[in-house]
């Protein structure tokens, strides 16, 4: 049986362009005991990996000839696993391949809430939970607390605006664009969402939080952090949470650090978030959040790739800030 692969042909430099990766095919390897087969249906693209493929992510760095990491939704087609068998839906580390032969150690099941099954890599996934936990156990989010979320039109930042409302407290995004930010407010829900691109994100700041900010979930770092932060954008006991330094993983060296003095006035806290953490409570996270999606209170966008063949763009696309909603490959037939 033939495998097509995206695999990695050279180390990016900068912005990654698709020539940094190569198509190519290869033959399924035989199952071993206590492996399973899994034919790939989506797959996901995460500005994690960027950062992973120069070695700047705790996992392991990927070379030159390996098969881009990816997580992956996947049908088991043969099994000599004992907990997982053909038939079964699962999200798990694939690759970016059409098949993957793996001991399945950190696969999970699909729930039948799971609908379409490709929010189980989006709200319904990391994603998702990376924002319900950074804003239940790392933010302590309180209700009628205001909260500010970077990259709000993502797969984090719509959930964290989402979650916050859920909560009974209020949400301001920013985003790239006026039709991102247009979709935060009208779909998602958020009470605004100021567009960094073209608007003057202190004067709006000012206008939205008089008073500043109780929670600002940073997604991107760089000069927005620099002002929600160094511009006295928080409330008094503000948590600065940092999820996602998505400004710097096209950088070959990370840029000189702030001067985090505003932070004494206000006695504000930065807190780290990892949702590796919080794995052990998925089922926590996916009773309440499959319940909002079964009850329709849940807005979610994707951007797809179709098929491997246009993987390598839809990556490249992500990591130059074009996509809009979670960004995946759709493996096809
Ligand atoms: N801490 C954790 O455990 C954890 C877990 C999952 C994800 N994350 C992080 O959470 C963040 C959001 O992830 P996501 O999966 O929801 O993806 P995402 O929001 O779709 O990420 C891509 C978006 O980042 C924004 N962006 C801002 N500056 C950029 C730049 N210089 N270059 C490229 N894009 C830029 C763009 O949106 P705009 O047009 O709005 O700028 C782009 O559409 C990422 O930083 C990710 O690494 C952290």
């Amino acid at each position: 049986m033939l495998n097509q692969q995206l695999r990695i042909k050279r180390l990016p430099v900068g912005v990654p362009v698709p020539e940094d990766f190569e198509l190519a095919t290869a033959t399924v390897p035989d199952i071993a005991s206590g492996d399973v087969l899994v034919r790939t249906h989506w797959l996901s693209l995460d500005p994690y990996v960027r950062a992973l493929l120069s070695g700047r992510h705790f996992l392991k760095m990927p070379g030159p000839g390996d098969v881009m990491p990816a997580k992956g939704v996947a049908e088991v087609i043969a099994s000599r696993n004992d907990v997982f068998n053909v038939g079964d839906l699962l999200v798990m580390e694939t690759g970016m391949q059409r098949y993957a032969v793996s001991q399945a150690a950190d696969a999970w099941k699909l729930h039948p809430g799971h609908q379409p099954a490709s929010t189980a890599l989006g709200i319904l996934g990391v994603p998702g939970m990376t924002a319900y936990f950074g804003l239940g156990d790392v933010a302590r989010l309180q209700p009628g607390e205001r909260v500010l979320v970077s990259s709000a039109a993502g797969p984090v930042g719509s959930m964290v605006g989402q979650i916050a409302r859920l909560r009974g407290a209020k949400a301001i995004g920013i985003a790239g664009s006026a039709e991102k930010c247009a979709w935060v407010v009208k779909q998602a829900r958020f009470e605004a969402c100021i567009d960094y691109k073209r608007e003057d994100v202190a004067a709006r700041l000012r206008e939205l939080a008089p008073d500043g900010v109780d929670v600002f979930f940073d997604n991107t770092g760089g000069e927005l952090q620099r002002e929600v932060i160094m511009g006295r954008h928080l409330a008094m006991n503000a948590r600065v949470i940092l999820c996602g330094m998505v400004t710097q993983y096209n950088l070959d060296t990370p840029p000189p650090g702030p001067n985090l003095g505003a932070l004494m006035g206000c006695r504000g806290r930065i807190l780290p978030l990892i949702v590796y953490d919080y794995e052990h409570r998925r089922e926590e996270f996916l009773r309440e959040a499959l319940a909002w999606h079964g009850e329709g209170r849940l807005a979610w966008r994707e951007d797809i790739a179709e098929g491997l063949p246009n993987a390598a763009e839809a990556f490249c696309r992500l990591m130059r800030g074009e996509n809009f909603g979670k960004s995946l490959v759709r493996v096809g037939t």
